[in-house]
């Protein structure tokens, strides 16, 4: 009796090991190392109303995304991630989300993402969704309906507060300018918005809320996504006591007083949030990218979590904030994420921050730059996430007039914040009118260097940097230095040339 009671034990106790391994054993590996898909792919991020347009109205869309899948395989990229295509009001581009479970009319419909999907997976290319885990659009139905009374069952879901005297309930800016409390006379009580006040956020202290994000990621899971890139997940907690965060001297860009957001922005309960997305993440063998914009490794090395529970891909934009071509400066970044818990992960463009191209270019070896950024960073030890039109040597165009600016953060800091619009131009496909983008005016205007930086051009000289980024990528695919090995740096006092080997067994 007692054997059989504690073989029991002893069984339940291996179900219950095998079962949380089941639950935490990653996909399976394709190497001998035992990687995972995505720590050999490379990523290419798509923002949709820029890539190209099939239906002619000037913003492009999932079908223009279809129809470029070719380029894409060609090019040597395993995984897009598209940014926001949910419906939305736009105001931010689609990071303002009124449905998380459905695509917005201007971008097609959920058949067309489906036979997006199905014609990516024909060619063995995934799909990355980008999940705005911190904030709705004001127009979301939970907003909508919490902002109708203090009890309604949606209230809890977003922060609400009495104000303090005449003014918000604390000192906090948003990051878009102004209070980041916006009071509604409905209920006469004020809501928390990080980024614009049409993107209130979302109270993630409350269980409710939690589960119906987890469950907007199971849905797009079952629809065959492969991951989801996670929006400002710095943002996600806020201090229950709304403490003032402590000013700092000077003022920002958009002219609010300077302040260290020590009680909006990475709290350690963003922790328990990742590790519960990573739990369903595991359900289905997804992979978690976060838009995690750290000031050391150390902080990087929360994201990845104990064990790696939370973030497989947190981006290293430290790498960013390189400024210039600097050997010694990107050495010491390259060995600091080397050197991290996690596999690292490498970008230089995206559409918040100046293309790598204006960055580093000297303006006259812009081209020659913009091959040696490819020849850096994508034979680092890591995943690379390119921009689209990076691989052209696409130019950060800015708008010349305030009148001309679409993005709302470049009209409310104009002219000193010019806003993103100059790195979301429209895809530079060919040298026609438009760059091949679309027959009708596009959204923003396509950039005069569209006539020298085009794919269809750029696939004819054998010099161009579209066919340097084609010969390395798939140099990189077959080759096991440089997929599996080591880095090591060889010269690191030169302050000229930043050489390494990448060592793979012998
Ligand atoms: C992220 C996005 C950015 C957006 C913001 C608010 O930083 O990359 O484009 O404006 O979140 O969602």
């Amino acid at each position: 009796m007692i054997r059989c009671k504690s073989s029991w034990i002893l069984l339940s106790f291996f179900l219950l090991w095998s079962f949380s391994s089941v639950a935490q054993t990653p996909g399976k590996p394709v190497d001998a190392e035992g990687h995972q898909w995505w720590q050999h792919a490379v990523f290419y991020e798509i923002y949709p109303r820029s890539f190209a347009d099939s239906n002619n109205d000037g913003v492009g869309d999932l079908n223009g995304i279809a129809s470029k899948l070719d380029y894409l395989k060609d090019l040597g990229v395993d995984a897009i991630w598209i940014t926001p295509c949910f419906p939305s009001p736009q105001v931010d581009f689609g990071y303002d989300v009124s449905d998380y479970e459905n695509i917005d009319p201007m971008y097609g419909t959920l058949d067309d993402f489906d036979a997006l999907a199905g014609a990516a997976k024909k060619r063995n290319i995934r799909i990355i969704l980008d999940f705005v885990v911190n904030h709705t659009s004001d127009q979301h139905k939970w907003f909508i309906d919490s902002r109708t009374s203090r009890t309604t069952e949606h209230r809890d879901w977003y922060i609400w507060r009495d104000g303090k005297g005449q003014g918000p309930p604390n000192n906090w800016t948003s990051t878009f300018g102004g209070s980041a409390w916006k009071l509604d006379p409905a209920t006469s009580q004020y809501y928390y918005h990080y980024f614009y006040p049409e993107q209130p956020d979302l109270n993630w202290r409350n269980p409710a809320v939690e589960n119906a994000m987890f469950d907007v990621t199971r849905w797009w899971y079952k629809r065959g996504v492969s991951g989801f890139r996670l929006d400002a997940v710095d943002t996600l907690f806020e201090d229950p006591n709304l403490k003032d965060n402590p000013e700092l001297p000077g003022k920002t860009a958009l002219g609010d007083p300077k302040q260290e957001r020590k009680f909006n922005s990475k709290l350690p309960e963003v922790h328990d949030a990742l590790r519960g997305l990573r739990k369903v993440a595991d359900e289905y063998n997804g992979v978690l990218i976060g838009e995690t914009w750290t000031s050391d490794i150390a902080e990087l090395n929360l994201y990845y979590g104990k064990g790696n529970n939370e973030l497989q891909l947190p981006m290293d934009f430290l790498f960013t904030t390189v400024n210039k071509l600097s050997p010694a400066d990107f050495r010491k970044q390259i060995a600091a994420v080397d050197s991290a818990s996690g596999w690292p992960t490498f970008v230089i463009s995206n559409h918040d921050i100046v293309r790598a191209y204006d960055r580093y270019g000297d303006g006259q070896n812009n081209d020659q730059i913009a091959k040696l950024m490819a020849g850096l960073y994508l034979t680092l030890r890591g995943t690379p996430i390119m921009y689209y039109g990076e691989e052209i040597g696409m130019k950060t165009t800015p708008p010349l007039r305030k009148e001309d600016v679409k993005d709302p953060v470049g009209r409310i800091g104009w002219p000193k914040e010019k806003g993103r619009d100059g790195e979301r131009t429209p895809m530079q496909w060919d040298s026609s009118d438009n760059g091949g983008f679309s027959k009708a005016a596009p959204w923003l205007p396509v950039p005069a260097t569209a006539k020298t930086h085009n794919v269809a051009d750029e696939l004819k000289d054998p010099d161009s940097i579209l066919n340097f980024y084609r010969k390395l990528l798939k140099l990189r695919r077959t080759n096991r230095a440089l997929l599996d090995g080591s880095y090591s740096p060889i010269n690191e006092n030169d302050q000229y040339v930043l050489s390494y080997l990448r060592v793979y067994k012998d």
